[in-house]
Order: structure tokens, then sequence, then C-alpha cells
């Protein structure tokens, strides 16, 4: 397929088809991750930089293992031990990392639309690993990756429930936008203090009895409570949240036989979801993890190799 973005920012900039190729082109790479010599020559030469303003585990190490396994040359700039702690800007570090002619930057900062503003004065590829509240347009497409395998192309008439703080969640903006996008009905469970007031114009249904939200559900994802992003006195405390809004098997008795229950990560235990629903077996949690690998080497793979014309 020809690829026409520079950049990925954000979910809405992919089609159907765009996003249906990312899915079968990360199915292709998940093989590369079970052999037992887990390198291809396919991104030799190509150098790419993780810049990762905030903190991380899954994204960073995921987009790094999926360029060194196609042979990118991968470089780490964090917010700690680098001059951004010295004040020098984003725009200053992003030139700065310009001048050594990256193919690409993987960025992950505080300030919704950081990646956009590098996308508009940077030559190289900008790929939004998480810009403040508003896109994580590489975990939704990894959840969706994580799905498929499961359902294949059938996400048309699949109901999915998202769980918890979606007000902070940039994680929930952009599954959002992918699921509906390919014909999912998303509901949402949260307490008001949890919830964005655009929800009116989401294209999605509310539903506050988390019983009553598992109902006919073939997905539930849960979400991380965003801690250092919420003002305080939005929960009353931690206990009661969990008592009302945690996910425990009890909620699961009319969600369908086969659900599948996904969190982004990191999770807190016991608190969005119960112990033994994140380590039962129609628990997606470990493949979202090995799939953000396949799925990372998908996106460097078509956002370094294209010959592209700007959309
Ligand atoms: N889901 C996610 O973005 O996890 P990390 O913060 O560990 O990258």
């Amino acid at each position: 397929m020809h690829w026409p973005h520079k950049d990925l920012l954000s979910i809405q900039q992919l089609s159907v088809p765009q996003i249906e190729h990312i899915f079968d082109l990360a199915a292709k790479f998940a093989e590369i991750n079970n052999r037992p010599v887990k390198k291809v020559p396919t991104l030799k030469g190509k150098s790419v930089v993780l810049f990762f303003a905030e903190p991380s585990t899954r994204t960073k190490l995921s987009f790094d293992m999926a360029g060194k396994r196609l042979s990118a040359d991968t470089f780490s700039l964090a917010q700690s031990g680098s001059s951004l702690q010295k004040g020098e800007s984003l725009s200053d570090t992003a030139l700065t990392l310009q001048a050594m002619h990256p193919d690409a930057i993987v960025l992950r900062h505080v300030a919704s639309g950081a990646s956009d503003y590098l996308a508009r004065h940077l030559q190289c590829a900008i790929i939004n690993a998480g810009d403040g509240w508003h896109a994580h347009p590489t975990q939704a497409l990894l959840d969706g990756f994580s799905l498929f395998q499961v359902w294949g192309e059938a996400f048309a008439g699949k109901n999915i429930l998202l769980l918890g703080d979606i007000a902070h969640s940039r994680v929930a903006r952009s599954d959002i936008e992918m699921l509906t996008k390919l014909g999912a009905k998303v509901r949402v469970c949260a307490p008001r203090t949890l919830l964005p007031p655009a929800l009116l114009s989401w294209p999605v249904e509310l539903e506050q009895n988390l019983h009553k939200a598992c109902q006919d559900m073939d997905a539930v994802i849960c979400l991380r409570l965003q801690l250092e992003r919420q003002q305080a006195g939005l929960l009353p405390d931690l206990r009661e949240y969990a008592a009302h809004f945690g996910l425990r098997p009890c909620h699961l008795q009319h969600a369908r036989s086969d659900v599948q229950l996904l969190h982004p990560g990191p999770v807190n235990r016991g608190i969005e979801i119960a112990p033994e629903l994140a380590d039962a077996d129609n628990s997606r949690i470990l493949d979202q993890v090995s799939s953000g690998v396949a799925t990372r080497m998908a996106l460097l793979y078509l956002y370094l190799t294209s010959s592209r014309e700007e959309a």
C-alpha cells in the first residue's frame, strides 16, 4: 500500500484500509518476534530518536525493541539528564535533534499538541507516543491489533466498554476514534468527575452503573487512573472508586461469554481491575504488550520506508 503520511499524530489521520493494513503488517512482524533470531535487516541505516519527556515502560521499550529488531539504530533522550532540565525549550531541543539527521522522532510529552508542533517544524517523521490528554495513537493501534488477533476484521457491531478515567485519558480518546471508525459500538463508564465536558459530542453511550455497563460487552478496556493529571478532589478515595468502578468477576455475568479484557497498563491491581481478572485466560493485558512490539515494527516500517507524497 502507498503510505501518504509523513507523521503519525492521531488516529484521525488514518482511513479504515490504512488501519487494517497496519494490523496485517503487524501480524507479519509478530512472526519475527517468535523466531529464535529476532532480527531482520529491513531498516538498516535508519536512525530513530526516542524522545520521552514523560515516564514510560511499555511504549519506550517496545519502540526501542521494534527499531532494533528491524536493524534501525535507536537513540534515547529523556527529560531527566537532558538539557531540558537546564531550561532548553521543546523547539530548540527539536532543532538540535534535527541537526543530527534522524529519520524519525518518537515523542512522548506532557503537552497536548507537542507532536503536532514538532511535525510542523521538522522534516523527519514524528510519531506521537502520547501527548498530554490528547492522543496515544500507537496504543490504540496495538489495542486494535490485540482484538484483531481474536476477531479478525470483524469489529463492526462489536460492543466495547471503556471503563475508568475517561477525562484524563489519551488512550480513551484514541481508542474511541479507532474503534468507532472500525464500526464497533463504544460505551463508557466512569464517575461524573472523570468524564470530559465534551463527552456529549463523542460517538459513545454513557452508563454509570458498572453491572449494566458490562451487559452484552464483547470487550472491556479498563483505563488507568491518571492521578498525575487529576486535580485534588475528583475522587472521594481510591477504595470508594474501586468499589463502584473497579472491574470484578460479578460485573461480567451478563457480558458475552468470550468477553476480552484489556488494560493499556500500568495496572493498579485491585483498583481498576481485580487481580484474578487481570490474570484470567480472557485477559489480553500481556498480549497487548507483545502486540505493542509488532505494531510499532509495522509503524516504523511504514513511516521510514514509504516514498510518500504529502497528504
Ligand atoms: N500504555 C502505556 O503507554 O504504557 P507506558 O506509559 O508504560 O508506556
